[in-house]
């Protein structure tokens, strides 16, 4: 039988009860990088809704390194009680958990979505980093070229945010090299400008992304799933392409990376896709699927079980990733079982909610 979204499915020894992965998400409601309940409500409440793997949002391994001020952390001892709170009520619903670790390099400190307007955007105090001394926009701070202390730095601010996921109990690692944040600006030819060897080649772009994907891998059990979020393409003339993704996922496998998360843009302003509806992204997925030989993550504009559906059936990713959709409907995997007759687990607290004879 054709695997379809609702198969099992292994990753190392990590088994997954669905192909439906949250994808990671800012929610903009931490201090200092801390959880609360509103996280635990969150996460929650989505891994009671039947989901496979649960992402966190983007967790910043330093200070400096937040897409906004209210983002998760993980650059102290200290968080790691509370993100294992968030591990621990998501395992008790049976979805697994995975940390999205990054660092927003020159498109760090913004502000929140619902108050960009009027607070724009970065704190003064911290100063941003990034490959090349080149602002995100005309209104916003240039960044200070990283010597190589700092690379040495950011590299170990992975190994201690991986060290302190592992403690928190996470099944799933992954580093995210998406968005134009920090290590997608070191592989894209529009923001890496360096001369050393960091910069220029495609084998010096991907140097910094490939140094923190050994370190991690071999700071992590073996049998735990390593993903690598990207954006596949920068849909700028003269930026990374498809065909970097495909070399790049090729390397990656070797390194030990199990899943490539293939998303797109956000390294120029203005560039597309500017808005959400991005179906289009399949075709990451399933070009690097097929070329690099190599487990896939589809996101981006995923809308409907048939969609989802069809993505796994027709081996264009191994899982599907759903951002926005689960921000409206916490129980969708339940939904969308129950609408085609799947059997899925409830939690007994909400079984009544679906039949009539218990
Ligand atoms: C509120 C919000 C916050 C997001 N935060 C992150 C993030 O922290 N890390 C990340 O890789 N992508 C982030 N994204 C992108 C989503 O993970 C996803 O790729 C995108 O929303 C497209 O999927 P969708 O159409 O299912 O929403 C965010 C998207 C939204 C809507």
């Amino acid at each position: 039988m054709k695997e379809n979204l609702f198969t099992p499915i292994q990753i190392r020894s990590l088994v997954l009860r669905n192909r439906i992965v949250m994808s990671p998400m800012c929610m903009y409601s931490s201090e200092d990088g801390f959880v609360n309940d509103f996280h635990i409500t969150h996460y929650g409440s989505r891994a009671a809704g039947g989901t496979g793997l649960i992402f966190t949002e983007a967790c910043a391994i330093s200070p400096e390194g937040v897409i906004s001020k209210q983002d998760l952390g993980i650059y102290k001892d200290e968080h790691v009680e509370g993100l294992k709170r968030i591990v621990d009520i998501c395992h008790s619903f049976g979805a697994k958990v995975g940390i999205q670790l990054a660092h927003a390099g020159r498109k760090a400190l913004g502000g929140r979505p619902w108050d960009r307007f009027d607070k724009f955007g970065y704190d003064d105090e911290l100063e941003i980093i990034a490959p090349s001394p080149i602002p995100f926009a005309n209104n916003w701070k240039t960044p200070k070229e990283m010597t190589k202390d700092d690379i040495k730095s950011v590299i170990e601010k992975f190994v201690k945010a991986t060290q302190r996921a592992l403690k928190a109990g996470f099944d799933v690692i992954e580093i995210h090299a998406a968005h134009g944040y920090l290590l997608n600006e070191f592989l894209s030819p529009i923001t890496n400008k360096r001369t050393d060897e960091y910069g220029g080649t495609f084998e010096n772009r991907i140097r910094l992304l490939i140094e923190i994907v050994e370190k991690v891998r071999a700071t992590i059990p073996n049998e735990m799933p390593l993903f690598v979020r990207i954006s596949a393409t920068d849909h700028v003339e003269g930026g990374w392409s498809l065909e970097d993704s495909i070399a790049l996922a090729k390397i990656l496998k070797t390194k030990g990376v199990d899943v490539i998360d293939c998303s797109s843009g956000g390294i120029a302003f203005g560039a597309p896709p500017n808005d959400y509806y991005r179906a289009h992204q399949i075709v990451f997925s399933e070009t690097i699927k097929k070329e690099a030989n190599i487990m896939t993550m589809a996101v981006g504009g995923i809308t409907s079980f048939d969609m989802a559906n069809e993505i796994i059936k027709n081996k264009r990713a191994d899982l599907v990733a759903i951002g926005r959709l689960f921000l409206q409907e916490p129980y969708l995997p339940i939904k969308w079982a129950m609408s085609r007759n799947i059997k899925i687990d409830i939690p007994n607290q909400y079984q009544r909610g679906y039949y009539l004879d218990i």
